[in-house]
């Protein structure tokens, strides 16, 4: 069954995963407060993806173990940074505004319907609507019959005489929207007192701009020999024109992305290599692999530093039979060592020690966003079971599932929340659990199973008389009985699997 992007938003909200932010001011565009649930989850998707890269890396495709050392870099860094790498004059996004509806638009995610019997009634769609819904508007303010009567381009590519004949997605009259023009998605401040444009500086709009900036850093006080990678997660902000879709894209959001460093001659042995094990790590966290469309990125399509890109693109479920991007792996050349070098006058190069040859290293670039890698694993947990008090639960592997178990006394007396307060007073100890004591206990079962915990451990009478407790497991509902003095190396074996 498909799921709904209203349920799993709604489910997300009711039990502390997603917030909208300032939601008390009637929130702001573009922005989320993750939380309490939401935190853990992305706690333990970065811990993984930390674990994977940095704390114990893979073993390279020469069966040597490749060496990736991890930063934490300051997100606001000298603006003459973001000259070099080209944000300043070329991260822009083609904008049009509608002056009726006063809604905002990306000039290539609007569609525009141009009749082929050369009628100048021009009808453009944003590119969320369904089928259906272009359908039914063209049926409705064209009475045509179908799709077929018309060639689509995306508005960036009509011609500027044809503007004034568009009809917006959000209005009934033509010549509402206006030319596109370049929109510059860095967000920028003023560091100090003067807010004169020397004192200007932006947030970064990606991860991987502070680890070019410390490549000699590293290689000067580090022992890293080439190839290597540097890793980094954390904040990035981009003034997206219509952030959507939850939180698939926002303005503020967590990248985490790896530069793996090398000799050019060795490029395609190691884009091969991180391709494949983006894919293990991805298949590890829970993700279907069959959901994953992977797309070598054509031509014209590429961002400006990249020379070859395999985008990871997940079907979520406002994809519909289409798929949107989670992580891309890029080959970005030696663009960044170069510009870097350029501007800042420091020379960047590496000098092999054996040989001596002195080369800047090209760069294989994993990176994907954290908070959309949220989205991947909630969308793919929200599963659909209307034979439950709750109608839905999380299926999350149990290791990255914000709770690992519950512990749940039938009822709060005869000496159950004493023996249930003992057991969680154990297995805290080593794992995220929750204890809760009232209630009844098909409602504490259904909270559970929304919030994806896989283990509930039941405290009856026979807990308190023989030292036994009922495992409910979260997908199947089947239960069993094991001793108390068992749970710990119980749920050990399991999170293991
Ligand atoms: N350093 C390369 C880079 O930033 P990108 O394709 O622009 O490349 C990488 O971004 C990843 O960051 C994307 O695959 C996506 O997962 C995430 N991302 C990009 N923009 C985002 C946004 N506005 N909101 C949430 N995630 C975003």
């Amino acid at each position: 069954m498909t799921v709904d992007m209203k349920d799993l938003v709604a489910l997300c909200k009711r039990r502390g995963f997603i917030f909208p932010a300032s939601e008390i001011y009637g929130g702001i565009n573009g922005f989320w407060d993750y939380g309490p649930l939401g935190t853990e989850l992305k706690n333990n998707l970065r811990d993984m993806w930390w674990k994977w890269m940095v704390t114990t890396p893979p073993i390279g495709p020469d069966g040597q173990p490749v060496e990736i050392v991890g930063l934490d870099t300051a997100i606001i860094q000298n603006p003459k940074a973001w000259e070099a790498s080209g944000h300043v004059g070329g991260f822009n996004d083609p904008m049009v505004d509608c002056k009726e509806s006063k809604k905002r638009y990306r000039a290539d995610h609007l569609s525009v319907y141009i009749p082929r019997n050369g009628d100048t009634k021009l009808i453009a769609f944003d590119r969320d609507a369904t089928d259906d819904e272009i359908a039914k508007r063209l049926e409705k303010m064209d009475n045509r019959k179908s799709v077929a009567d018309y060639d689509i381009v995306t508005f960036d590519k009509l011609p500027i005489d044809q503007i004034e004949n568009v009809i917006g997605p959000d209005t009934k009259t033509q010549g509402t929207l206006t030319e596109p023009r370049q929109f510059n998605m860095m967000f920028h401040s003023y560091a100090g007192a003067a807010s004169g444009d020397e004192n200007k500086v932006y947030l970064r709009p990606e991860t991987c701009s502070g680890i070019f900036l410390n490549f000699k850093n590293v290689m000067d006080s580090t022992r890293v020999k080439m190839p290597f990678g540097i890793a980094q997660v954390g904040k990035a902000f981009r003034n997206e024109v219509t952030p959507r879709n939850f939180i698939f894209r926002s303005r503020e959001f967590e990248q985490m992305e790896l530069e793996w460093f090398c000799h050019e001659d060795d490029v395609p042995k190691w884009f091969d290599f991180w391709v494949e094990q983006r894919k293990k790590f991805w298949d590890f966290v829970g993700i279907d692999l069959n959901k994953i469309h992977f797309l070598e990125v054509p031509d014209g399509d590429r961002a400006h530093y990249s020379e070859k890109t395999t985008d990871f693109e997940y079907q979520f479920p406002f994809s519909g039979d289409g798929y949107d991007e989670l992580e891309g792996v890029a080959h970005r050349g030696n663009f960044d060592l170069t510009q870097h070098q350029e501007f800042s006058g420091t020379k960047l190069q590496y000098i092999d020690p054996v040989t001596n040859d002195r080369y800047l290293p090209h760069v294989i670039e994993p990176s994907c966003g954290l908070t959309r890698g949220v989205l991947a694993l909630l969308s793919e947990a929200y599963t659909i079971d209307e034979n439950r008090p709750s109608g839905a639960y999380m299926n999350f592997k149990p290791s990255m599932a914000p709770k690992k178990a519950a512990i749940l006394p039938l009822v709060a007396k005869d000496g159950m929340p004493e023996v249930a307060t003992k057991l969680y007073m154990e297995l805290r100890e080593h794992f995220a659990v929750d204890l809760d004591i009232k209630q009844n206990i098909g409602k504490r079962y259904a909270r559970q199973d929304e919030i994806g915990t896989p283990y509930c451990f039941t405290i009856d009478g026979d807990s308190v008389a023989n030292g036994t407790v009922t495992v409910r497991e979260r997908n199947t509902m089947s239960q069993e009985t094991i001793k108390i003095d068992d749970v710990l190396t119980y749920l050990q074996e399991k999170l293991a699997q």
